[in-house]
């Protein structure tokens, strides 16, 4: 194991993180909370079935795992023999697609003989909110906050106390934000993912063109069932008039759509806020790339003085940016994992 983890200061650690929790290889490089390198490849091959296939998740980690971690020492300009500690997401993801990443980051680990530390996936998408590039200042949330977290398996409001204590407030009973896009876009003919996609169309359209419904669920949890199945309603009762329905108004079914998912989102975060009195306020996961959304943070924030912190776009979807941060908070937090972890498929809390 390298001796010199102890006497060298926070900010000149490197880290090499590793995210490969479902269809997107990265690797990244950080020293300290500065990142040196963020190299993605995104698969490709979903896209003909409408949806992540598992085990051609896991055959397209395996092709890129090392051409896409050699180009991230590449691009970071260091040698592998300089990192000091490797990040691995291990959770909550695809078993399959996670094992290709640990398993790599144990033989890098050996290899090299520095330490492992392991990241909950929905945690990283959180302090994603913490990424130092070289591209423009940046400010981070202090602690407490609240963080939006939207992505395409999870809607949730979560409590963030420190960066090792985070509290789920509240989540959704049933599918996601994004999840709620992606079958929407789909009976849409939209294609997959269909997130971007209604977001491209609904800034055409008529956001108050149909009226789809709200749930009404307690607390500070979400629900998007009721709002597909109105979706889908909506399509069946008006195709039954006319065919070309979806074709001639997709604009507006995405405006209107894309509004009912935001409406949802805020209504239960301003009561959140309301409820704690913290005014500062994070966004992160995949949906978090949606521009009506963060219209919608950036209204809030004028109209009830929120200090709001969304990360750059390339840091809301699936990116090992984020796991390497959150690497580097777990590496001072003295949390160090064996070569016998495993990965975890379900939510953990903490
Ligand atoms: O966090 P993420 O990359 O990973 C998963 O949770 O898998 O989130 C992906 C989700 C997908 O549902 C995708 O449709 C959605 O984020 N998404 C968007 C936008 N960009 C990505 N949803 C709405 N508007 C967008 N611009």
């Amino acid at each position: 194991m390298k001796t010199s983890l102890k006497d060298k200061k926070a900010e000149d650690l490197i880290i090499l993180g590793i995210e490969s929790s479902c269809d997107d290889t990265s690797a990244a490089v950080f020293r300290g909370k500065k990142l040196l390198s963020n190299v993605t490849a995104s698969q490709k091959v979903h896209k003909a079935y409408g949806g992540v296939v598992p085990e051609l998740a896991s055959r397209a980690h395996e092709e890129n795992i090392v051409p896409v971690v050699n180009e991230a020492i590449v691009q970071a300009g260091i040698e592998f023999s300089d990192l000091d500690a490797i990040a691995f997401t291990r959770g909550p993801g695809l078993v399959g697609s996670l094992l290709i990443g640990i398993n790599y980051a144990k033989g890098l680990s050996l290899a090299l003989g520095i330490p492992l530390v392991d990241v909950n996936h929905l945690n990283a998408h959180v302090l994603a909110n913490f990424i130092e590039d070289e591209e423009e200042s940046h400010q981070a949330p202090e602690f407490p906050f609240l963080c939006l977290l939207v992505s395409g398996g999870n809607s949730q409001i979560i409590l963030v106390h420190s960066d090792q204590e985070m509290e789920i407030i509240g989540q959704t009973i049933d599918d996601a934000a994004g999840e709620a896009f992606d079958k929407c876009a789909k009976v849409m003919g939209l294609g997959y993912p269909g997130g971007p996609v209604v977001n491209r169309l609904a800034n055409e359209g008529n956001p108050e063109a149909f009226a789809f419904a709200r749930p009404n669920v307690a607390d500070y949890n979400y629900s998007f069932s009721g709002l597909k199945t109105s979706f889908l309603y909506t399509l069946r009762d008006h195709l039954k008039e006319n065919p070309q329905f979806i074709e001639e108004n997709k604009e507006d079914l995405c405006a209107s759509l894309q509004k009912a998912v935001i409406d949802i989102l805020m209504k239960k975060l301003l009561k959140a806020i309301k409820d704690l009195g913290i005014k500062r306020i994070a966004l992160a996961g995949g949906v978090s790339a949606n521009t009506g959304l963060r219209q919608a943070f950036e209204d809030y924030q004028r109209r009830y003085k929120w200090d709001i912190f969304i990360p750059k776009f390339a840091y809301t979807t699936d990116n090992a940016a984020m796991v390497a941060v959150t690497g580097y908070f777990n590496l001072l937090a003295g949390k160090f994992i064996e070569l016998d972890a495993i990965p975890f498929t379900k939510i953990k809390t903490k």
